[in-house]
Formats: structure tokens, sequence, C-alpha cells
């Protein structure tokens, strides 16, 4: 009987090419899925990339709550219209602390992945506070209440927890420092200790232009302003020729 015969056979029993497509299908599935069960992370790890501050991911929480990602993305695709625009194409690593993640694919306003260092902090406040005022053809709402608005976290230390319980690394001094680590970030007043040596690269400063008071626009701008700048792609890049280099 020849090949032809032999699949002719196989093709005409309905049950014969079921047992055959599922054994074929099966060996794809575990040839895919298997790997994932023996290594311990699918994301390469990259310099520079740590878990949010505590202002940082106070901040981050309140852009989650204001909304700000049904129109703004965060991630840069690999394409030259997008590079040329926003800078280095985001990495999987960049948001690897991400608890929820923020990429999403409406652009209604810019991407902000690589936003922070881009504008200074006054441009931030009048920006947020009236937008029409720095982009007259803005559609973007006003968030100037923020301003207004103590920065009231219950639990700072239960916010690192929680997140630490889904993998981000905080150690336990993170953990121990949370509250003051909170406020100290955006108070010149207060003593920030080594915040900035377990938060490489943390800005320390006053962000809404009024040091009497932690508010939730402090908490914003400082994640605004970190957003993208953890990783130093001047130095990524001489590794990545290199990388494509031998790849050739
Ligand atoms: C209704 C849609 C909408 C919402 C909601 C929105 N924005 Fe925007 N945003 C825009 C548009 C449109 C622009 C571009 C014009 C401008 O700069 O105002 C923009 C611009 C920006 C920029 C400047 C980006 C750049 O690279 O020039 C920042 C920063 C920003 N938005 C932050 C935020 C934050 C933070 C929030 C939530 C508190 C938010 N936006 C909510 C529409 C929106």
């Amino acid at each position: 009987m020849s090949l032809t015969e032999k699949h002719k056979k196989l093709e005409r029993n309905i049950t014969l090419l079921a047992v055959a497509t599922f054994v074929t299908v099966a060996i794809g599935g575990v040839v895919e899925i298997a790997p994932l069960f023996w290594i311990d992370n699918t994301i390469e790890e990259v310099d520079g990339v740590r878990p949010y501050s505590p202002l940082e991911q106070a901040g981050r929480d309140i852009y989650i709550r204001e909304g700000c990602y049904s129109c703004h993305s965060q991630m840069i695709r690999p394409f030259r219209d997008e590079v040329e625009r926003y800078g280095h194409y985001s990495l999987a690593a960049e948001s690897m602390y991400d608890h929820p993640f923020q990429w999403g694919s409406k652009r209604t306003g810019p991407d902000l992945a690589r936003v922070g260092g881009r504008y200074s902090d006054e441009w931030h406040i009048q920006h947020l506070e009236n937008p029409q005022s720095v982009v007259p053809e803005s559609i973007m709402p006003k968030y100037g209440f923020l301003k207004e608005r103590d920065l009231k976290i219950a639990d700072a230390k239960a916010m690192l927890k929680a997140l630490k319980t889904v993998g981000v690394p905080y150690s336990d001094r993170d953990l121990e420092q949370a509250e003051a680590d909170l406020y100290a970030q955006a108070d010149p007043d207060k003593d920030a200790g080594d915040l900035a040596a377990r938060y490489p690269k943390a800005q320390i400063r006053d962000f809404d232009g009024n040091p009497d008071r932690v508010t939730e626009m402090d908490a914003l701008i400082a994640y605004l302003q970190m957003l993208g700048t953890l990783v130093d792609f001047e130095k990524a890049a001489p590794l990545e020729e290199l990388a494509q280099e031998k790849g050739r």
C-alpha cells in the first residue's frame, strides 16, 4: 500500500482521524506548555527595574482610580513611528511589578510609558489643573482637585504586603518603612533616610509646589515622573547591538 493509499484510510475513518488529530495537537501543546513548568520566570530581567516606592505606588493607584488608562496606554510598540515619538520600545521587564499592568491600546492621549522627566513638575501641575492652558485643543479633563486632597493611605505597609504576596520583592525593611517612605519622598522637611538606597533613582522632592502638605497631586506626579526612567537605555544599546551581531 502506498503512502497516499494509507492516508486515504486515515482521511476516511473519522475515529482514526480524530485520534490522529488529537495526538498531533497534543504534541504541539506539550512542546509549548511544558517548559513553562520548569522555568522560574518568563521575563528576562533588566538592570534598573525595581518595585515602586510607596509614594509612586500610591500615585499609580490614583492614576487607576481616576481612569487615566481610559485615554492613555503605557506600552511603546517596537515600530519606527512609535520609537521615534516616544523613545525605546517597552520591555516586558519594565512592567514586571505592575499589578495590574497599564499597557492598554486606547490612545485618546499619548502613550505615557516614558513620560518621566519629559516635563517639569510645574508643567504637570498646570497641565493637570487645566490641560487646555498648555495644549489649547486638549480634551483631557481637569484634575486640579488632586492638589486639595491630602494623600491618605489607610495602611501603607499592607499596600506593599499585598503586592509582595503576588511576587513583588519588597524587603522586610521596605515593609517596615512603608509609612515613613510614603511621606518622606514628597516632604522636603522630612529625612528620607535610606529610601534612595532601597529605591534607586527614586526622585525625592516636593512635587505639587506646596511643601506644607503631601497631597494626591504629589503622589501622581511622583509616579508620572518616574515612568520609563529606571532602565538606562544608553548603556543597554551597545549590548543590544552586540546581541544582534552575534545573531547574524
Ligand atoms: C478623556 C481622555 C483623557 C483622560 C481621561 C486623561 N487624559 Fe491625559 N491626555 C489626553 C489628551 C488628549 C492629551 C494630549 C493633549 C494634552 O497634552 O493635554 C493628554 C496628555 C497627557 C499628558 C502629556 C503627555 C505628553 O507626552 O505630552 C500627560 C502627562 C497626561 N495626559 C496625564 C494624564 C493623567 C495622569 C490622567 C489621569 C489623572 C489623564 N491624563 C487622563 C486625554 C486624556
